[in-house]
Formats: C-alpha cells, sequence, structure tokens
C-alpha cells in the first residue's frame, strides 16, 4: 500500500496545540503552525483501525497494562535497534517529559547537580529546575555547521554534586545522532562519577537513510546499569495525543524507585487506546515507517535545495534524525524579539525561537516539516518573499 503523505489534514477546532493555540502562542491565527513536534499526517490506518476495533467493546472501564504491550516493544526495539531488552527491563510512562521529571526526583536529591548539553529541547531545563535541583550547563559546540560535545568543558564541570546528566538522542533540536565513539567518551565520564545517564530516545525510530541509532544502554551491560532510556511510538507515529510512552531500566534498584514514585502518584495505569495503538504501530508500522521516512527526506531535500537558491542568509544544520530542523538565522543580523517578530509577522509562520532551547539558540529557528510539501513550499515562499523585503 502507498500512503499519501501530501494529502492535507484540517486539524482546526480538534484542540490541537500547534493549531488552536496560535492565537495564544503567536498572537494571532492565521500563520503557518511549524512548531510543536507532531506531524500534519494522518496517524496512520492501521493504528486508527486497532483504536475502532477496541469502540466496538462498548465499556470503557478500568484497565490494567497487558503483557502484549510489554512483548511489543521487546519486539520492536530489537527489530529495528537490535537492542534485546527482556520485559522485566521496561516501566511505563505517561509521556518522555513527565518521565524526565519524575526521574529527577525518584534518583537525584534537592541540591544535586544536572547536566544538560544545550541547545536542546527546554523541558530538559524545567525537568531539573522545577524540583529544587541545580542545572549544570555542557553546551555543544557548533563548529563547521555541525554540533559536537564539549568533553573538555564537561569534565570542568564534574564534581561530587553532579549526580545525573540528561542525554538528547537524537538530539533535539540539531538533529545529530550521536556515534559510537561519542556516547563511550560521555558514558566513560558518567560511569566514573557514578552519575546516572537519563537517554531521551524519543526520536530513535526517525532517522534519516545513512545514520543509525544506537541506543546508549545498548552499548554495554555496565552502561545499561547506570541508564534510564526514555522512549515512545508518540513523534514516529503520530500518537502524542494518548500520553503513552515508556522506559527501559535495566538496573532493578533504579527500577525500584522510578515504579514506586509512578504507584505513589498514581499515573501509572496508562490508558487502553494508549496500549491498542502502541501495539499496532509496534507490530505493524514497519512499511509505513519507511515511506515516512522517504517523505520526509524528500521535504528535507526541498527545504535544503530551496534555502540555498532563495535564502542564502540562511543556514541549515543538516539533521541525521528527526522532522525538526534547525536554522542559523544570524546572518539576517536580528535580535532574538526581533526574529521572532519577523517570523510572525512578516513571513507568517509559526516556528520555534531557537532562543527557548538555551541562550546557544539565539539567532536560530526551528522547523517542523512533518507537513505535506505543499504547506513547506508555501511557508518558505512566504519566508523568502519577507527576507526579499527586509
Ligand atoms: C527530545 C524530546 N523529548 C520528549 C518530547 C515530548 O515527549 P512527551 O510528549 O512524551 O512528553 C519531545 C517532544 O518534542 C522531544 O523532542
Amino acid at each position: 500500500m502507498k500512503y499519501n503523505f501530501d494529502k492535507p489534514v484540517l486539524r482546526e477546532n480538534t484542540s490541537s496545540v500547534k493549531y488552536d493555540l496560535r492565537s495564544k502562542v503567536f498572537g494571532r491565527s492565521d500563520i503557518i503552525p511549524m512548531w510543536v513536534a507532531d506531524m500534519d499526517f494522518q496517524t496512520p490506518d492501521f493504528i486508527l483501525g486497532a483504536i475502532r476495533k477496541r469502540l466496538q467493546h462498548e465499556t470503557l472501564g478500568y484497565t490494567f497494562i497487558p503483557d502484549s504491550f510489554f512483548q511489543a516493544i521487546v519486539n520492536w526495539n530489537f527489530r529495528r535497534h537490535g537492542w534485546q531488552i527482556p520485559k522485566e527491563w521496561i516501566s511505563f510512562s505517561p509521556g518522555v517529559v513527565p518521565a524526565l521529571n519524575l526521574l529527577v526526583m525518584a534518583l537525584t536529591r534537592p541540591g544535586d547537580k544536572i547536566i544538560v548539553q544545550p541547545p536542546v529541547y527546554f523541558p530538559f531545563f524545567s525537568a531539573v529546575q522545577n524540583h529544587g535541583r541545580i542545572l549544570v550547563r555542557n553546551p555543544l559546540r557548533y563548529e563547521k555547521e555541525r554540533y559536537r560535545m564539549d568533553f573538555e568543558q564537561l569534565s570542568s564541570c564534574l564534581d561530587e554534586k553532579v549526580s545525573m546528566l540528561i542525554l538528547s538522542n537524537p538530539h533535539n533540536p540539531t538533529g545529530n545522532v550521536w556515534d559510537k565513539e561519542v556516547l563511550l567518551e560521555l558514558a566513560r565520564c558518567c560511569l566514573e562519577r557514578n552519575i546516572i545517564m537519563l537517554s531521551d530516545e524519543i526520536h530513535c525510530d526517525l532517522i534519516f537513510s545513512g545514520s543509525r541509532h544506537l541506543p546508549l544502554a545498548g552499548l554495554s551491560p555496565s552502561i545499561a546499569s547506570q541508564t534510564v532510556t526514555c522512549m515512545a511510538p508518540s513523534k514516529t507515529f503520530n500518537l502524542a495525543g494518548l500520553s503513552t510512552s515508556y522506559l527501559v531500566i535495566p538496573n532493578p534498584e533504579l527500577k525500584k524507585k522510578y515504579d514506586t514514585l509512578l504507584d505513589q502518584v498514581h499515573v501509572g495505569a496508562g490508558n487502553i487506546f494508549g496500549f491498542t495503538a502502541l501495539e499496532a504501530a509496534y507490530s505493524e508500522g514497519e512499511e509505513w515507517l519507511r515511506q515516512l521516512m522517504l517523505y520526509l527526506q524528500e521535504n528535507l531535500d526541498f527545504l535544503t535545495g530551496f534555502i540555498q537558491q532563495h535564502l542564502p542568509r540562511i543556514k541549515v544544520i543538516k539533521p541525521e534524525a528527526t522532522y525538526m530542523v534547525w536554522l542559523d538565522c544570524r546572518d539576517l543580523g536580528m535580535k532574538k524579539e526581533e526574529l521572532r517578530d519577523f517570523m510572525i509577522h512578516r513571513a507568517g509562520l509559526g516556528l520555534s525561537d531557537g532562543f527557548l532551547f538555551g541562550e546557544e539558540g539565539e539567532g536560530f529557528q526551528r522547523i517542523n516539516i512533518a507537513c505535506p510539501r505543499s504547506v513547506l513550499e508555501k511557508a518558505l515562499c512566504q519566508l523568502r518573499d519577507a527576507v526579499d523585503g527586509i
């Protein structure tokens, strides 16, 4: 079956964050929304079909997480990433961001230091600061249109108060897929000092050809015992509204601490549509995902070509994964608020401001290209016309 990613889906008036909160976030509702990380494509038919089938039963009472949910996760990770995980390592979480917050609470103490690598997905900052932990920044270095980890600066931040590091792999917003040497070096620094690694791998199924995702915890048993991996089908299959994700925690002590907190706050039951969707996605989703990645690659090529040809003052940081693309707009010479206003009011676009990802992101914008090509083309033409008018 050939899936049609060109087909527009009308998302207005569905309580969609991306569409229906435009006025609130950008001050106007007529912009093309390319900010929140979900896709403007239909959620795959085999997932909608599985949910409809469940709805044929007329009762939606209390449920527990079925064994088939865990088995689907085991099978998917083995097939896609060659990562063998026993079911006993898996815990439910009602979203990766909730999980990061719960893990900070369960596995560290107030006053502990936690390292993040900006520019990075900004809920990492609040997951640390919301709970009285100290945010330590190990900024990525931007050299020759590529981001690298700065191990020298990392070593200088490591002291006995650092108890955790939060990694984004693949990295949001730069699209980096971290390679084995980098991951091993990062893990070496953390293992030496007993630092727990939270590896947010939510984008790990959205890898462009030429790159390969390596689960950090799959690199060695000692790394696994100090790593909690956060994963979900939500980005891959456009299911974010179902609040269903999971953690892989090989270390039984760490797992017990997380599971206990999850239980104490009673958010571990999940929801039946989430289980149904995950199982359908992970058992039937390979071919849809293959076609999705081809379409996203074409969108990426289109964006890159268009910008090279018509917007030479903007640089595309070539992503190896994800449908979020990081744009270096510093040559436009605007201050951060000015750039924001320009994108909203002159270009008519709702992008994610780079400065939200940390001060290193000032002068950058993040654009979501998971939309029909016609929408992407319209957005880029609007941007070109706005830049031509400066
Ligand atoms: C790196 C990363 N982690 C987590 C999330 C959100 O996860 P969830 O919706 O499961 O809380 C996102 C969404 O953009 C993300 O990019």
